[in-house]
């Protein structure tokens, strides 16, 4: 089966391919380098063994996308390519709307005249909010965006939601990710931000490797047991494997049609302040840090319930969080 990871470049989309290789499919790549490094494709070889086709393109340009169909016998695709920086979502809403709606639009004109009906589609748990209840549910209810990036996920779901139910032969799960951490236990791919790191784990590294001062905790006077706020961390492999889990799924559906959403966490909920603790133990390396003022767009506490996930995609996340720290440790120490 031949799998079109478009974002296959990225940090979770380079993880997928490794699982869609090692579990029989024949990944294929789309990918304009915009948010990636071409690097990550000499090292998928060493992993896989294999030089997966990408092709340097991008989602939005059809008539690439075309060819891409006509040339390989696409049988599904996964949907990574986007732009995902909440604060630069703020910054350039047209930006972010143009082409994390576009790239779908583009997707769904050329997959169904080519019949192509298997899609996965990387969502987030940003589309919660700040949830009323813990754990989150699938059936939590939507709360508005609290950023553009969060928004074009939300209206993402949507259209593929309409696309299915005005019946196009299309079978779609929208995985909501929550906090995906860590890197491939060979250290050969792993997140890798663009300047200054948004995300904490990268800047937890960053800070151990001495590449940053020290890091600053965005406030720990949230209503969490230490005050510092909480989320679901989930290693990347785990990750990775449950999009294998649900293109498989797809696959299997006796249905014309299908349309679902399923939380993709651990059901753990970590605060930052224990994320701290905790790589300081994997590592023996002490975190300089600081207690700073709350980041702008934080909620207190999100961590998902696993029930849908485990019953649906017959997928549970295996890693622990130590692993995933010292996985993103050893990816850190190779950069
Ligand atoms: C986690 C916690 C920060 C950096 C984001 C996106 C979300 C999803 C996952 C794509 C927060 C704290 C962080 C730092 C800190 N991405 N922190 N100091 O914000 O939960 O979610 O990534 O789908 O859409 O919003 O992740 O890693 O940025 O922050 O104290 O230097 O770490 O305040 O509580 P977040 P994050």
């Amino acid at each position: 089966m031949n799998i079109l990871v478009t974002g296959g470049a990225g940090f979770i989309g380079s993880h997928t391919v490794v699982a869609l290789h090692e579990a029989g499919f024949n990944p294929v790549i789309i990918d304009d380098f915009s948010n990636s490094n071409p690097m990550v494709l000499e090292r998928l070889e060493k992993i896989t063994g294999k030089r997966i086709t990408c092709y340097d393109q991008n989602c939005c340009d059809t008539t690439a996308l075309q060819a891409i169909f006509d040339t390989e016998k696409i049988d599904g695709v996964i949907h990574f390519a986007a732009f995902k920086a909440v604060g630069e979502s703020m910054a350039y809403p047209l930006k972010y709307y143009r082409n994390n709606l576009d790239s779908i639009l583009a997707l769904l004109e050329t997959m169904i005249p080519a019949g192509v009906q298997h899609l996965i589609f990387s969502s987030s748990c940003t589309v919660y909010g700040n949830p009323d209840q813990l754990p989150v549910t699938e059936d939590t209810p939507i709360k508005p965006a609290m950023s553009v990036y969060g928004n074009t996920k939300r209206i993402g779901e949507e259209i593929f939601r309409d696309l299915v139910s005005t019946g196009n032969p299309l079978k779609v799960i929208a995985l909501r990710y929550f906090n995906p951490i860590g890197a491939h236990p060979t250290g050969l791919i792993g997140e890798l931000p663009t300047g200054t790191p948004n995300n904490l784990v990268p800047f937890v590294t960053q800070t151990a490797a001495g590449i940053r001062p020290e890091l600053t905790v965005y406030g720990n006077d949230y209503d969490t047991p230490d005050g510092s706020c909480i989320r679901d961390y989930i290693h990347v492999m785990d990750l990775a494997e449950a999009h294998v889990a649900a293109i498989k799924r797809l696959f299997d559906l006796p249905l014309p049609t299908h349309f679902d959403e399923i939380n993709v966490g651990t059901g753990q909920g970590n605060s930052v302040l224990e994320i701290i603790k905790a790589f300081e133990k994997v590592t023996g390396k002490p975190l300089p840090y600081t207690i700073g003022k709350r980041r702008m767009g934080d909620i207190p506490s999100i961590y998902a319930d696993v029930t849908k996930s485990t019953q649906k995609l017959d997928w549970k996340a295996k890693r622990t969080l130590e692993e995933s720290l010292a996985d993103a440790w050893r990816w850190q120490q190779g950069l």
